[in-house]
C-alpha cells in the first residue's frame, strides 16, 4: 500500500455493520477494510439529527486519519441523519477527493423488484423512521411502490445486549410485526432497514405470515460498492489491496470481540479508538 492508496473504511454506531461487511469481503476479498464500531455511544436510533452527525462526522474524520479514501456507513441512521450533510457541506472542505457512502440507496433502488403487490414494508430506528428517508428515496426510483414503516426502538438494545435469540426477543418481534402488519394486509417484502436487524431474521420469519419477503441490506450494499468501483475507476485505484481487516471499537475490546464474531462471522480482534 503506497499513501494515495487505504483501505475502505466501513462504520456503523455498533456491531451491525459487520452483517454488512461480511457481504462486502464476499463480493471484493481483495481489498483492505477498516471497520469503526461506535459501540461506546450506540445506538444512535434514538439520537437526535445533530449528535448522530455530529458523532458519524467524527467517525468518518477518522477514518480519513487512518488512511481511508472511500468510506461506507453501514448504518442506516447515520446514512438517513447524516450522509447528505457530509457529502454536501463537509467533504468539500475536508477533502473533495474523498468519498462516503450510505447504505439507505442500494436498498431503495432495487427494493421494487421484490415486491408483487407493491406494498413494501420498512423495519428500522426511530431515526430512520422518523427522517422518511425510505418513502422519499423509494418514490424515485418506484413511484407505484406505498410503503408502510414501523420503528422499532427495542430491537437494537436486543442485539447489542446478545439477547436477539431470547424469549424476550419474540415480545417484541411481535409487538412490532403486528404493529406493521396492521397498517396493510398486502405487504409482501419488508425492507431490515437497520444493519443490527439480519441477526433477528429467523425469529421474524417466524413472526411475519407466510411469503414476506425479509430484505437484509448486505449483499445489496456489496453488489452497489462493486458496481461503484467499477464506475469510479480513480477511486478503485486509490483502495489498497492485500485482503487486510483491521477492526476497531470506540468501547470495550474484549466484550467487542466477543460479541463481533457472530455478526462477522469469524473471529475478530479489535483495537481501541479513544474519541
Ligand atoms: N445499525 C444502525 C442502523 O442501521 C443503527 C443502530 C443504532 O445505533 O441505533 O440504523
Amino acid at each position: 500500500m503506497n499513501s494515495r492508496q487505504g483501505p475502505i473504511g466501513v462504520f456503523d454506531s455498533g456491531y451491525g455493520g459487520l452483517t454488512v461487511l461480511k457481504e462486502i469481503v464476499k463480493t471484493l476479498p481483495q481489498y483492505d477494510y477498516i471497520y469503526l464500531g461506535d459501540n461506546g455511544r450506540a445506538p444512535y436510533g434514538i439520537r437526535s439529527f445533530e449528535t448522530v452527525y455530529h458523532y458519524t462526522l467524527e467517525c468518518v474524520q477518522h477514518l480519513f486519519r487512518m488512511g481511508c479514501h472511500l468510506v461506507v456507513l453501514a448504518c442506516n441512521t447515520a446514512s438517513a441523519k447524516a450522509l447528505r450533510t457530509i457529502q454536501q457541506n463537509d467533504l468539500p472542505n475536508i477533502d473533495p477527493e474523498r468519498r462516503v457512502l450510505g447504505i439507505i440507496r442500494p436498498t431503495t433502488e432495487v427494493v421494487g423488484q421484490y415486491s408483487r403487490s407493491r406494498q413494501v414494508g420498512v423495519f428500522g430506528t426511530t431515526g430512520t423512521v422518523n427522517s422518511q428517508s425510505y418513502p422519499i428515496e423509494i418514490e424515485k426510483f418506484f413511484p407505484d411502490v406505498q410503503v408502510y414503516q414501523q420503528a422499532c426502538p427495542m430491537w437494537v438494545p436486543l442485539v447489542e445486549n446478545d439477547e436477539y435469540d431470547s424469549e424476550g426477543a419474540d415480545y417484541f418481534i411481535n409487538k412490532y410485526v403486528r404493529q406493521l402488519m396492521v397498517q396493510s394486509k398486502d405487504i409482501d417484502t419488508i425492507v431490515l432497514g437497520c444493519t443490527h436487524y439480519p441477526l433477528l431474521a429467523g425469529k421474524l420469519q417466524a413472526h411475519l405470515p407466510p411469503g414476506v419477503t425479509l430484505l437484509s441490506q448486505g449483499g445489496l450494499a456489496a453488489a452497489s460498492l462493486a458496481d461503484y468501483l467499477q464506475r469510479h475507476p480513480e477511486m478503485a485505484a486509490k483502495c489498497s489491496t492485500g485482503g487486510g481487516r483491521t477492526f476497531y471499537t470506540t468501547d470495550d475490546t474484549a466484550t467487542f470481540d466477543r460479541q463481533a464474531g457472530i455478526f462477522f462471522g469469524e473471529p475478530v480482534s479489535s483495537i481501541h479508538l479513544a474519541l
